[in-house]
């Protein structure tokens, strides 16, 4: 999103979506394909030309930020003002909505009117600086909107939003730390290499059978067995994923790194669920899945 004005005045907007790992987290590391698909959760980010050294306006006290400003931003002369619905650490791509927005605003700063494609290769220079390297999974979803396959080395497809079925979020309330997952993942190999080969192969099975509620399901239960495998649940998610499962969700598994973060449960209807997860004083709630960005 632009500020169609592109005044200084109003300042110049960006917007970078949330999303969610459908299916292959960590293996899309290691060049196995990912589904993934941008949520209606986001970050809205307004520059504003002030004097001085680019800051953001309310306090952050947080180093990897302001790394990544500096890399997405001109060191003199922006004030930036963050706002976003997303939660912070939990798997919900909440940097590259950052980034995303970010690089928006930049753009439109400059005048210029980049395609999402442009979008999500500056915006994942900028998420380096809070993951170290990332696949860019998060970046260029984010940018891209919609659903989309994505694996290193190839060009992003877009797909279809699914129909029939909808997403439930479930919050652990803890955050994960994605370096440090990505860093124990590749600690464990060779020997987890045959789950996020199946994880890769999962995605392009979810991906040919995004409209069928009960294989997405199933999908979604073996691909977080097979994370749990890989070492990257922990016993907060797998009580999510098992509280969805009796409650109407017809599969669940951790999104994202891990470690903490949510867990994404397939529903029909998200009704029964959201009751259930009140009751026990759980955080939950639906989950809509973005529009693709107009090119
Ligand atoms: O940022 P998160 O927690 O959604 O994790 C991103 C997905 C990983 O595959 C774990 C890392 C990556 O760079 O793709």
């Amino acid at each position: 999103m632009v500020d169609s004005s592109g005044s200084e005045r109003g300042g110049w907007l960006g917007r970078g979506r949330g999303k969610v790992i459908l299916c292959g987290e960590h293996a899309v590391v290691y060049g196995h394909p990912a589904l993934a698909a941008a949520v209606t959760l986001g970050t809205e980010v307004r520059l504003r030309a002030e004097t001085g050294p680019t800051r953001v306006l309310e306090a952050r006290a947080d180093p990897r930020l302001e790394a990544a400003l500096s890399v997405l931003l001109p060191a003199e002369g922006l004030g930036v003002e963050i706002d976003s619905t997303l939660p912070v650490g939990r798997g919900m791509g909440s940097s590259a909505a950052l980034c995303v927005a970010l690089a928006r605003a930049e753009l439109a700063r400059q005048g210029r009117r980049p395609s999402p494609g442009e979008v999500a290769d500056l915006a994942l220079a900028g998420d380096r600086a809070f993951h170290g390297n990332p696949s860019g999974v998060d970046t260029t979803v984010s940018a891209m909107g919609g659903v989309l396959r994505f694996q290193r080395g190839a060009e992003p497809r877009a797909l279809p939003g699914p129909r029939g079925w909808r997403l439930v979020v479930l919050d652990s309330g803890v955050a994960g730390h994605t370096g440090a997952l990505v860093a124990q993942v590749a600690a464990a190999r060779p020997g987890v290499d045959p789950h996020l080969a199946r994880l890769g192969a999962l995605s392009d099975l979810a991906a040919a059978n995004l409209d069928d509620l009960g294989v997405i399901g199933e999908i979604f239960n073996e691909a977080h067995a097979r994370l749990r495998a890989v070492g990257v649940s922990t016993p907060a998610l797998d009580h999510l994923a098992d509280f969805a499962r009796t409650h109407g969700a017809v599969g669940a598994k951790l999104s994202g790194a891990g470690g903490g973060g949510v867990v994404i449960a397939a529903v029909a209807d998200s009704g029964d669920l959201l009751r259930a997860a009140s009751e026990a004083g759980l955080t939950a709630f639906a989950c809509d899945i973005a529009a693709p960005e107009p090119p």
